[in-house]
């Protein structure tokens, strides 16, 4: 079903993750995943090409199947004419806060997190407050409460923007986190948006609470965002899903329709995701959780000193590269010396110096290509003239 992602077909692809490097470098950044098409999806598009249906998107059964997905993964239903097409995820965030906050007001956000919530509140005119997560010291993290109240009470502060499940983490946050964060929200009376869109690939062991099943009020007045573009791997087909808590978020969403236009594509691709794709779904979850176990194995038998806390969702996996000795940008010394390109753990904010990120949304056989790539790039920085690497590094 999710194909044998040989190399030979994947450097056919004309995506950002195949295009942006030389044939020798290994991709392993940018979060698109490698599996062949889920099946479903592509008849979807194909029977979409051959009647011409290809104007401008109608949200069609869009909200029924968002929702029934939702209802058989998590146990949430939204009401399916609160659920809206957008281009994608960062763009609907984007529209969203510039309708509902000041311009020049402040939005929070908890670094180290994905970078385009730091550029993208800064196209709107939004500064970026951070609130940090807080480092637990065993390589796992949590949301840090009382920075978070801090930032939210600043007179500024307009609006905060949660990430859940967390990329670059994989973190899931549990109900009683999300819970106290609505109460934080709710208290400073800010606007809240919350990027779901890792939710369908959360992995076996763990539960994704989705905001809008919160028994609380800020579950009526969040904004969530959700999408099938990580899950089945269609951010080129430009559809993203908003979901308003209220009928007045809803009026709000569409009156903004001009702004919104997903692509039509995108819509019958997502639909077909959201009802016919659940197959595919389990299958590559199945096997981003075998390559996460994989990932902590070849890492502790090729490179035991780099850290890594297994994600408890998606493909994404942050590794701790400061005990490797390359310094701030370890991904960097990845592409140059191993040719494999990881994302630079600064991207996610300045939290991120000195860490990596790995994408595991492939085969078994290329996590351990990227593994010996990054194993090799370290050897060689040891052995260069005045390497400070111990054997032990290595
Ligand atoms: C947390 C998060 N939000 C948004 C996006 C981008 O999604 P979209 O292309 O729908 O804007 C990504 C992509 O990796 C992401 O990880």
């Amino acid at each position: 079903m999710l194909g044998d992602c040989s190399l030979a077909a994947l450097s056919r692809r004309k995506s950002h993750k195949w295009r942006t490097y030389p044939p020798d470098v290994l991709p392993a950044f940018v979060a698109e995943m490698d599996y062949t098409l889920a099946e479903p999806i592509s008849d979807a598009i194909r029977a979409a090409l051959a009647i011409g249906d290809t104007g401008y998107p109608h949200p069609g059964e869009l909200g029924a199947a968002f929702a029934s997905f939702t209802a058989s993964r998590f146990g949430w239903a939204p009401r399916a004419d609160w659920v809206f097409p957008v281009p994608d995820v960062m763009t609907g965030i984007a529209e969203v806060l510039s309708a509902t906050t000041p311009p020049g007001s402040g939005v929070v956000i908890s670094p180290p997190v994905y970078g385009p919530f730091f550029f993208r509140l800064g196209y709107i005119g939004r500064e970026v407050v951070q609130a940090p997560l807080r480092s637990l010291g065993d390589g796992g993290y949590d949301l840090d409460l009382d920075e978070l109240d801090r930032a939210l009470a600043r007179p500024d502060v307009s609006a905060y923007l949660l990430c859940s499940p967390h990329n670059p983490l994989g973190q899931v946050w549990t109900a009683g986190q999300l819970l106290a964060v609505a109460d934080l929200c709710l208290r400073h009376d800010v606007v809240l948006a919350v990027d779901e869109i890792h939710a369908p690939l959360v992995l076996p062991g763990a539960r994704f609470v989705p905001f809008g099943s919160l028994d609380h009020e800020m579950a009526a007045r969040a904004w969530i965002f959700q999408s099938a573009s990580k899950g089945w791997n269609l951010a080129g087909l430009k559809c993203g899903v908003a979901v308003a808590g209220s009928a007045d978020g809803a009026a709000l969403l569409t009156e903004r329709w001009e702004a919104l236009l997903a692509s039509h594509l995108g819509v019958i691709a997502t639909v077909a995701a959201f009802t016919d794709g659940l197959g595919w779904l389990d299958a590559a979850i199945a096997q981003i959780d075998e390559n996460r176990r994989l990932l902590a194995r070849l890492l502790a038998e090729r490179l035991p000193l780099a850290g890594y806390v297994p994600g408890a969702a998606s493909f994404l996996a942050w590794l701790d590269c400061r005990g490797l000795g390359l310094g701030e940008d370890p991904a960097a010394t990845f592409l140059d010396r191993g040719k494999v390109a990881l994302t630079a753990g600064a991207y996610f904010g300045d939290q991120g110096a000195g860490y990596a990120r790995l994408n595991i949304g492939t085969s078994p056989e290329l996590v351990a290509e990227a593994v010996s790539r990054m194993a090799a790039a370290v050897a060689a920085v040891a052995r260069q003239p005045g390497g400070t690497l111990s054997d032990a590094a290595l």
